[in-house]
Parts: structure tokens; sequence; C-alpha cells
């Protein structure tokens, strides 16, 4: 039986390495997958599992970009035990992110290899000292600073700072010998390592940007700018698989997500609803349009029992919405509210919106959606509103129809 074992996991192991080679001779992958995290970041589910991406670069000196998640700290030391060189131990540990999703094994790495000097942008050296207070690092830490570059023999890795992509204290790693681009956060996915990199790539990936990295536009752009120049046919980032090819495409989903361009012309149709009405109005909704003869695509979620984080990806991908809510104590359903809080705090902008309301004595969730998303930049509220008493009724037909004259 542990035969067995053993030589499945060779296997297993010769067909990473096979794949390292077509990534680049001197480069390793040495992550992880996490198959079975209940939820990342505390808040995400994560079905198709997360991989924590960390590589090694072997050459007259060693790096190692990043760490892994504390979860996953024994399956990573592993990986690079078995691909260090004979007796040869790391000279460097670049930090490109202090989230403990990267730097959860940074004690334990330490512990292994205290002569590994560390690498990272001022601030991730002071964030460095909180989370790891009793460590001494005097003598420990090489502060980089944007655009200086650090030499391992023939390979020379250059730092970009990326304040607030995701953390202010961020920097991505280009390495500038064998083209590839250590991205951190960006261009990473809700996937293992070694998913394939297609319609399902986009979803999760399109998940993770929006969720992640969404309220972070501005600042995604500035790094845009600054990596456009540069030589790269590779980019390895922290989560999910490597990308190898179409990197065109990827930067054309970047281009549009970080700046709040709907990728296509279509409607999402959202509610929280909670006896059927207003569940039933939207569905109307979404039939009234996607019986039209030029319709656009539409999309129907039920917030109260999808995870929110599907519905703000559907919120950054599609270029409009139909908000319906019954009136809840007064206020919005909290299914809801959460939507609208995540699309305020995700800065989503430049989208159309209209809103159904329901309420069987005194409805007033219209008036306090159009509220709560009146802080979105370039995004309109379509009239007529649709207010439903208690349930759909004949006369709504003509508000629905109003409704749906104005949307793609
Ligand atoms: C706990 C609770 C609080 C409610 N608060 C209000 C309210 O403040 N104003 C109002 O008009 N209706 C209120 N309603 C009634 C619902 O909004 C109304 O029945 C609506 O038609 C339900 O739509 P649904 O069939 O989609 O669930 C409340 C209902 C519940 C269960
Ligand atoms: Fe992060
Ligand atoms: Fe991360």
């Amino acid at each position: 039986m542990i035969a067995a074992f053993n030589i499945f996991r060779e296997l297993c192991m010769a067909k990473k390495r096979i794949k390292m080679k077509a990534f680049s001779d001197n480069i390793r992958y040495i992550g992880a997958d996490d198959e079975n995290i209940d939820l990342f970041e505390g808040q995400y589910p994560v079905p198709n599992g997360i991989s924590y991406n960390s590589y090694l670069i072997i050459d007259q000196e060693i790096a190692i970009i990043d760490t892994v998640d504390i979860r996953r700290t024994d399956n990573w030391m592993q990986n690079l035990t078995s691909q260090l060189p004979e007796n040869r131990k790391p000279d460097y540990l670049i930090i490109q992110h202090m989230e403990p999703d990267h730097s959860g094994s940074i004690r334990k790495m330490l512990e292994c290899y205290p002569s590994t000097r560390i690498v990272c942008t001022a601030k991730a050296a002071s964030m460095l000292n909180d989370y790891f207070e009793d460590i001494d690092f005097t003598g420990r830490v090489i502060i980089v600073a944007d655009g200086e570059t650090l030499s391992l023999g023939k390979t020379t890795l250059r730092f970009l700072t990326a304040p607030m992509v995701h953390w202010p204290e961020v920097m991505l790693t280009i390495d500038e010998t064998d083209g590839v681009l250590f991205s951190a956060d960006a261009f990473g996915s809700f996937a293992m390592n070694d998913s394939g990199v297609d319609e399902a790539w986009d979803s999760e990936a399109r998940r993770y940007y929006c969720n992640i990295v969404g309220r972070f536009g501005a600042s995604v752009r500035i790094l845009m700018k600054k990596i456009q120049p540069l030589k790269f046919s590779i980019i390895a980032p922290l989560h999910g698989p490597v990308l190898t090819e179409n990197l065109a495409r990827f930067w054309g989903l970047y281009d549009k997500w970080s700046s709040y361009t709907p990728e296509t012309e279509g409607t999402l149709v959202a509610y929280a609803s909670i006896y059927g009405g207003t569940a039933a109005a939207a569905r109307r909704i979404a039939d009234t349009l996607k019986a039209r003869p030029d319709a656009h695509e539409v999309v129907l979620i039920d917030l109260c029992r999808r995870d929110v984080s599907y519905a703000v990806s559907e919120a950054f991908r599609l270029s409009s919405m139909v908000l319906c809510s019954v009136t809840y104590d007064g206020g919005i359903f909290p299914s809801m509210h959460t939507f609208i809080h995540h699309l305020c705090s995700k800065k989503l902008a430049n989208r159309r919106i209209a809103l159904v309301e329901n309420g069987s004595w005194a409805p007033q969730a219209a008036r306090i959606m159009a509220s709560e998303l009146s802080g979105l930049p370039g995004t309109t509220i379509i009239a007529p509103t649709l207010t439903l008493h208690s349930r759909l009724h004949r006369p709504d037909n003509a508000t629905i129809e109003a409704i749906c004259a104005q949307l793609p």
C-alpha cells in the first residue's frame, strides 16, 4: 500500500516537474493547494479550492518568492526541500505581500533556514514586526524601493511596488532574464494551481478580482501602466494557475475590471424576497427581457440563497441591474443591504440600475436602495420604479414594460 502510494506520489511529482520545466528551467513551483478551506479570507466560498503559490528560483544564489498560508506550511516545506539542490539553502525570501495567506509560513522558514535574508518593501518590513513580534529581524531584512534589482547570478529580479494591489506593502517581481512576472495577488483566481485556464478561470478569476481587488481599480491601473512596457511571457500569480498563453486576453479583462467597464451588455436581476412576491416580479422582468427579439444576456440571482460574491462578480460583468427588495422593518431586506454594501465597498461604477420594491403597508425599499446607491460614480437610476403591494398586479405589467424598454 505504502509502495503504491510512493509510486503515485512520484508520478505526481514527475508531472509537476515536467510542468515546471515548461515554465522555466530554473524556476520551480513550490506552492500548495487548499481544497478544503471553508471560507477564503473569512467570507468567500471556494468550491474549486484555492492555491497559495510560491516559487523557487535556483541560480548562483537561490530565492523563494513568498511563503504560503499556515494551513499548508508542511506541504510547502516538503515541496521546498524536495526542490532545493543538495547542500544548498535559500539565500533570499522575497516577500511580495504580507497578508497571512502568503506570509503564514515565514516563521517556519526562518526556523529552518536562519541565514536566509528577507527582501521586501519598507512597509512590509514594519508589518513583519507586527506579525512576528518575537522574531529579531535585525540584519536579516533588505529593504527595496520601486525599480531596484537583485542579481542571483544570471537571473536579474526587478521589484515593482504596487501599493493597494491589494495591501499597501505589496510589490511585484519581474524576472527579467526568464521573462516571468510574479504578480502577487494580481491575475490570481479562486482556483488550484493546476486547474485549467478556460471559461472556469474567467469566472473564478473575475469573482476573485471583483471581491478581493475590486475596490482598488485605480491602483491596479497605475500598476498596469508600470508593467505594460516590460517584457514577460509568463504571469505567475499568488493564487490559481500560472498564465503562459493569451496574456493579451487577461490584460484586456483586467483593463475592463479595473476601469469598472462592463464586459457584456446585459442585465443582472437580483432579488431579496420572503414569501415569493418579489421573486415573481424579478422572474417576470427577467422573462420580459429575454423574450425581446434583440435580447441580451439576463442573469437572475436570489440574494438570499446565492453567496453575495457571485452577485458582485455578475454586477461587474454586466452593464445593468434590476434590484428588487421587500421592505423590511422600514428598511430593505438584509441580503439586499449586504449586496449594495459590497457594491459600494468595491466602488462599482458606470451602471444603469432599475429598482423594484415591495411592501404590504408602506413600501419604501426603493428610496432606501437609491440612497445607498447614490455614492456609486457614473450610476444612473432608471425611472420608473416598480412598487408592489404584496404581489404583482395586472397594472404592474405596464411598469415592467417601461423598465425593460430602458434596459439592454
Ligand atoms: C419582519 C417583516 C418586516 C416587514 N416590514 C415591513 C415594512 O416595514 N413595511 C412594509 O410595507 N412591509 C413590511 N413587511 C412586509 C413585506 O415587505 C411584504 O409582505 C412583501 O410583500 C413581502 O414580499 P415577498 O412576497 O417578496 O416576500 C415586513 C415583513 C416582515 C416579515
Ligand atoms: Fe491579498
Ligand atoms: Fe492572496
